[in-house]
């Protein structure tokens, strides 16, 4: 079974940011390739990483309704979707990535849908590390991309009203039966130390454990040039943070 790695938290805090760093930290320390899963509507992750994305699961999603009529004789439905899935993945030389893209049409997917749990169930079994970055907010844990994560990682800024959207994100997580076994609040874009006023709700928002990952000028620098993370240098603050957090994690 892979270790798999949720990334949440509410919109523009560092989801993708986070999640591409820790593609590339988990693959320096394993050696072993990482699946990577962009499950943003508005997907980013493939140009953080550096990867052009040729074809999102929406894409295909809807290629597959309107042409299923078009599967060779002899190859089932089941077959043809899967192999199609496995065309569908951006390959870098250290991840694999998988583009869920938006859902495009008003058809019927739920068969389509089952198919792709199937198929993301099966993929992930292929990978010691898996790593899903999220869209912003909360409602998508109830939609599920994967049944169950190894760690819920909800990133906020460092401020009051960006811990309570943390602190409901995982509550929200609770309530919906989402299974994790762990949990870390990363407290993005810190300048500096986090203030001492926050501390406390830090410590109250209930997660099992917490880190800093610090605002970091590259990271601003590459993201406005369109370049992506992997150029980051190694001995950036943001780079030895993840490095950090990736020890910790249990
Ligand atoms: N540690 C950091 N230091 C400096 N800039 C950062 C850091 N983390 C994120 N950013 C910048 O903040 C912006 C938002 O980051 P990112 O896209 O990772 O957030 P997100 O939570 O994925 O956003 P969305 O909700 O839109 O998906 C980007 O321009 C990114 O470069
Ligand atoms: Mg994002």
């Amino acid at each position: 079974m892979p270790y798999v790695i949720a990334v949440a938290g509410k919109g523009g805090v560092g989801k993708s940011t986070l999640s591409a760093l820790l593609v590339r930290t988990l693959s320096e320390r394993t050696g072993e390739v990482i699946l990577a899963v962009d499950a943003d509507p508005n997907a980013n992750l493939g140009d953080k990483l550096g990867v052009k994305v040729e074809r999102t699961i929406g894409q295909l999603r809807e290629d597959l309704l309107n042409r299923a009529d078009e599967i060779p004789a002899g190859v089932s439905k089941q077959d043809a979707v899967m192999y199609q899935l496995r065309l569908a993945m951006a390959e870098g030389e250290t991840f694999d990535l998988v583009t869920m893209g938006r859902q495009e049409g008003r058809g019927c997917y739920c068969y389509i849908n089952n198919l792709l749990r199937t198929f993301l169930d099966s993929v992930m079994g292929d990978y010691r590390y898996v790593v899903i970055d999220n869209e912003a907010g909360m409602e998508h844990l109830s939609r599920r991309t994967c049944q169950r994560m190894d760690m819920l990682m909800v990133v906020s800024d460092p401020t009051a009203v960006g811990l309570t959207t943390a602190r409901r994100i995982l509550e929200l997580a609770r309530e919906m039966e989402v299974e994790f076994s762990h949990s870390m609040l990363v407290i993005s874009r810190v300048r500096g130390e986090v203030p001492d006023g926050l501390r406390h709700d830090i410590e109250d928002a209930g997660f099992e454990s917490w880190t800093v990952l610090p605002h970091d000028d590259e990271v601003d620098r590459l993201a406005e040039e369109g370049r992506p993370l992997t150029e980051l240098s190694r001995d950036s603050p943001a780079a030895a943070a993840v490095r950090q957090l990736v020890t910790r994690m249990r």
